[in-house]
């Protein structure tokens, strides 16, 4: 232990960081093993790197990887329309396409699942919560399902990668015992965990103790996929099953529909490195990144950074300028993931202002922390995103927002993407597939869609004929949950 501490001290001093070490003397032998370990696991380049965009003190984007774009001159890109007959390639071919890249096992899946349920006042993580109106299933419920509606349709496994953070690995991976065959076979589900990266004083630049024995660390947001799939063997895993194209999506959107043929076929007609679901969006104040195109360099600009006069900009028939709202839902071929995941500045660091509980904010009376009244600190991320003014061809494929996108992001009774706006969403859904399958719904009455029963219209059929009045709260695809 003499040696590495020494060795530690030396690394810490030159990275002017030696403080953290101030109480090292009140902890016993077990936790300075623990910290010596977490001080070992950082990486001081990108410390290093972290601490000058703190002094810049501007989430940047290097122009060198965005050379010739201009938020101010930004434009909507094209957009393919889901089942627009206009397109080209047809929705016919695209399906055709689509459906055989699954049928063959060249689709993968990443779910991002990074994030807790903090805002809807759960400390578990987000896929655990509870969405289903009727049937309660979780988000990793419903949304797993819809794997499994492929495979019943296509006869195919979709190999699944599920990313979690260190606040949800535990719980996550408890789940996938329970509920998911899981190895390195074809049925296989793969967890990964995203890195954590410091925290740090937004003035000093400084790292934070959070105890004496632990600094203060952040996710380093859903960007930190492509480097911990690449360290996990993950892209490799994926190789190793035949896939050739990934599809990502969010944990917080039941609705999502990343295995949609017509979509997967457009991205791989197109022979694009970055294909991305986008809805319209009709409220400048709409809490979506939007999918831009300026000097011949797509990206996705966050809402947080998009300046609100440019927002709020409109065309002559009234719609929004910038409406192409991002859904999260990416397909990558995995040939672009690898020649990302094999550059370090392939994504780079955003910053956000936020409040670190630290020792020096002070502790309370069981020695714990305090948050401070205000944003102290800086917390670094990646997005996934930010790959796409890498990629050599981008296509954008517009859905229906009522048909893909019900993102639950606030607690019950907000005025927005709450569980309530969800579960109307869910029903709204079921009752127009139900609809189209000629099965009505009573007026009132709750129903939803097992998601690993249903994929569409189509599948209704072998559990009600057309005709049927549903009159009870149902599960459509699971007869024990007739109620
Ligand atoms: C996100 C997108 C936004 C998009 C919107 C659609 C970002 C920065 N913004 O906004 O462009 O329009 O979703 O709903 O992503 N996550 C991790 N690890 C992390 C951080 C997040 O896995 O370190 C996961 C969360 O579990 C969640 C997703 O990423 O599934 C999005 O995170 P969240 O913070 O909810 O993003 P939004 O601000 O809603």
């Amino acid at each position: 232990m003499g040696a590495t501490l020494n060795s530690l001290r030396t690394r810490l001093e030159q990275a002017g960081q030696l403080h953290v070490l101030r109480l090292w003397h009140t902890l016993d032998a077990g936790a300075q093993q623990a910290f010596t370990q977490q001080l070992e696991g950082i990486d001081w380049a990108e410390l290093e790197n972290m601490r000058r965009l703190v002094f810049q003190r501007n989430a940047v984007v290097p122009a060198v990887l965005n050379p010739g774009f201009d938020l101010g001159t930004a434009i909507t890109p094209p957009c393919l329309g889901l089942g627009n007959s206009s397109n080209q390639p047809s929705p016919t071919a695209a399906i055709a396409s689509g459906s055989r890249a699954l049928v063959d096992g060249r689709i993968g899946a990443i779910l991002v699942a990074g994030g807790q349920g903090s805002r809807l006042g759960s400390a578990e993580p987000k896929g655990l919560y509870p969405i289903g109106p009727v049937s309660k299933q979780n988000l990793f419920e419903v949304l797993l399902g819809k794997l499994a509606a492929v495979r019943r349709r296509f006869g195919v496994q979709v190999p699944l990668a599920i990313m979690t953070s260190s606040a949800t690995d535990t719980l996550t991976r408890q789940f996938v015992k329970d509920h998911c065959s899981s190895g390195n076979d074809r049925s296989g589900v793969l967890v990964f965990q995203q890195r954590d990266l410091p925290a740090l004083d937004a003035v000093t630049g400084q790292l934070l103790l959070d105890a004496a024995d632990h600094i203060a660390m952040a996710p380093d947001g859903h960007g930190g996929m492509l480097g911990a799939l690449a360290r996990c063997g993950g892209l490799d895993w994926f190789s190793g099953h035949g896939v050739e194209q990934i599809v990502s999506f969010q944990v917080d959107n039941p609705l999502a529909m990343p295995l949609n043929c017509e979509f997967l076929g457009y991205h791989i007609l197109a022979h694009a490195d970055f294909s991305t679901q986008v809805v319209r969006k009709q409220d400048p104040a709409e809490r979506v990144g939007v999918v831009v195109h300026s000097g011949g360099v797509y990206r996705v600009v966050e809402y947080s950074d998009l300046p609100a006069s440019l927002a709020a900009e409109r065309m002559a028939e009234g719609g929004l300028k910038l409406y192409a709202g991002s859904i999260a839902v990416h397909a990558f071929s995995i040939s672009f993931l690898q020649r990302m995941a094999a550059r370090s500045d392939s994504l780079p660091l955003h910053l956000a202002l936020k409040a670190v509980a630290h020792l020096n904010g002070g502790v309370d009376d069981r020695g714990r922390p305090q948050v401070p009244s205000g944003p102290n600190a800086i917390k670094c991320e990646r997005f996934i995103f930010d790959l796409m003014p890498q990629a050599t061809r981008v296509c954008v494929v517009e859905i229906d927002a009522a048909d893909g996108f019900a993102p639950l992001k606030n607690p019950s009774g907000a005025a927005s993407d709450s569980p309530q706006h969800v579960h109307a969403a869910m029903q709204a859904f079921a009752c127009r597939v139900l609809a189209k399958a000629g099965v009505a719904v009573r007026d009132g009455i709750a129903v939803e869609l097992d998601s690993a029963a249903i994929l569409d219209a189509e599948d209704i059929g072998q559990f009600l004929p057309p005709g049927t009045l549903i009159d009870a709260p149902m599960v459509v695809g699971r007869l024990d949950f007739i109620q």
